[in-house]
């Protein structure tokens, strides 16, 4: 089984980061292959707690390689202050990482864009993560304002940071001098200066230069000699560019369709879906959110899973499964197995509800609406299971977990279609439960 996937089924925050580091022990290759540092993924070892944005998950398993790959969108100063943080905590990084030469560079210019877009956009923001993963993403389609790691090597990085910084120091005067925008930008300079960012960057550039490499080639040759490559999704499924709740997504495709793009590996080459899920579900940011609980049932999911972002601390929105949103990213992504996550953070409450269709326009569905307003619109429709009341942190099969535990998470396969493999009861490594197929 060379090539593993594990991609998140909800709006992110799934604990795939728990997940990637207990398959790495079966692979030999760790790749993130999309996002940035808008990610937060945790992993908690012998009690200590480690937060990544960009490295992969995979880089507390010695012999493991850690490889970030071209769709990624790398901030290099994250990237530095991730590396110089584990190093601190005494993780090697050295060898063990290698970034593409291709994953495009987020400048300060890309925050500024980031702030003020959001905020223009009218309506609800989308709420981003102010990492400036959206204008990064846009210059690489849009190619002319764009820079790649690579860049930062070649002879004309200069005139190119010189060009660059000019047409967005124009961008940023035009549309704070059109009309009154300039409450838009509370303390932030947006007068770039085009010297300064490049010596900020030739700085970066000289550290990052050892970790630097023609990725797709490294992975092509792995892909040949059989090796076993997992790759890490970041944000969720409904996150997804294309496929999710967009406006209210992230730039990349953060669904099993963006693997092969972002890491530069064959399709056929993936063997194994693996979807995550948490036992409720939960969101940051803005968007519609039809099983939301904003009540004090929510509050009590909230305290209970310690549901504040990894990124920007934000407290996340918490409420029921939904088995509408959760199959229809599962068969999107062509889910093989489920990792059920946070099930502990579900014991106490006398029952449970989930999600099994919605009701639209007075017609119940089943099918995950295309359409931002309709899901705006849907009334969720709930089955209840009864809950338990026991602690299950220290539970390590199946069959010892409370009846109705067995029964609820048996639900969630049944509603999303796929079998479950892997339920999650606690933070730490061993608070896992692997189910017999
Ligand atoms: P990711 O972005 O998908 O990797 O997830 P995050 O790391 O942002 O959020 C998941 C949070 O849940 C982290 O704080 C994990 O340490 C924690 N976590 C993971 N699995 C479990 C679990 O089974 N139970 C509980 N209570 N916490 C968990
Ligand atoms: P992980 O990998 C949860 C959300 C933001 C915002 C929207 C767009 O830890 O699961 P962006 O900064 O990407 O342009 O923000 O996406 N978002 C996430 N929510 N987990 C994440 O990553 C997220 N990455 C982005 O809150 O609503
Ligand atoms: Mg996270």
């Amino acid at each position: 089984m060379p090539g593993t996937a594990v991609i998140g089924l909800q709006w992110g925050d799934e604990a795939k980061g728990k997940v990637v580091d207990l398959l790495t022990a079966q692979h030999d290759i760790v790749v993130r292959y999309q996002g940035g540092a808008n990610a937060g993924h945790t992993v908690v070892m012998n009690g200590q707690k480690y937060k990544l944005s960009l490295i992969p998950s995979g880089i507390f398993r010695p012999n493991v390689q850690c490889v970030i790959a071209g769709g990624v969108v790398c901030s290099p100063a994250a990237l530095l202050n991730e590396i110089d943080t584990l190093i601190k905590q005494g993780i090697a990084v050295g060898q063990n990482l290698l970034i593409s030469d291709r994953a495009h560079v987020i400048f300060p210019w890309h925050k500024i864009e980031d702030a003020l877009f959001d905020n223009l956009a009218g309506g609800e923001a989308i709420g981003t993560t102010m990492r400036g993963i959206g204008p990064c993403y846009q210059d690489k389609y849009g190619r002319s304002l764009a820079v790649r790691l690579g860049d930062l090597f070649k002879p004309d990085f200069k005139n190119k940071i010189q060009t660059i910084a000019g047409a967005k120091n124009r961008l940023f005067n035009g549309l704070i001098g059109e009309a009154d925008n300039s409450h838009m930008l509370p303390g932030i300079d947006t007068d770039i200066d085009a010297e300064a960012v490049y010596r900020e960057y030739q700085g970066y550039a000289e550290r990052l230069e050892k970790y630097v490499a023609d990725t797709s080639a490294y992975l092509l040759d792995a892909v040949d000699a059989g090796r076993r490559i997992l790759f890490e999704g970041a944000q969720g499924s409904l996150l997804d560019i294309d496929h999710g709740t967009f406006p209210y997504v992230t730039s990349s495709n953060s669904s099993a369709a963006g693997v092969c793009a972002g890491a530069g590996v064959p399709p056929h080459f993936i063997k194994k879906y693996v979807g995550i899920i948490k036992a409720y579900t939960t969101r940051v940011g803005g968007g519609p959110f039809p099983t939301e609980l904003a009540n004090d049932t929510g509050q009590k999911l909230r305290d209970r899973g310690n549901e504040y972002g990894t990124v920007t601390k934000r407290p996340r929105r918490c409420g029921w499964f939904d088995a509408v949103a959760a199959r229809y990213t599962a068969r999107l992504g062509g889910i093989d197995v489920l990792s059920v996550m946070l099930l502990d953070v579900l014991s106490t409450f006398d029952e449970l509800k989930i999600c099994t269709s919605y009701k639209l326009d007075g017609r119940l569905i089943t099918s995950f609406p295309s359409h931002v307003d309709d899901l705006r619109q849907v009334e969720p429709i709930y089955e209840t299971l009864p809950g338990w009341q026991e602690d299950i942190t220290e539970v390590r099969t199946f069959s010892n977990l409370p009846v109705s535990a067995q029964n609820y998470i048996q639900r969630i396969s049944t509603l999303v279609g796929s079998p479950v493999e892997i339920v999650s009861v606690g933070p730490g490594r061993e608070q896992t439960i692997l189910c017999q197929p």
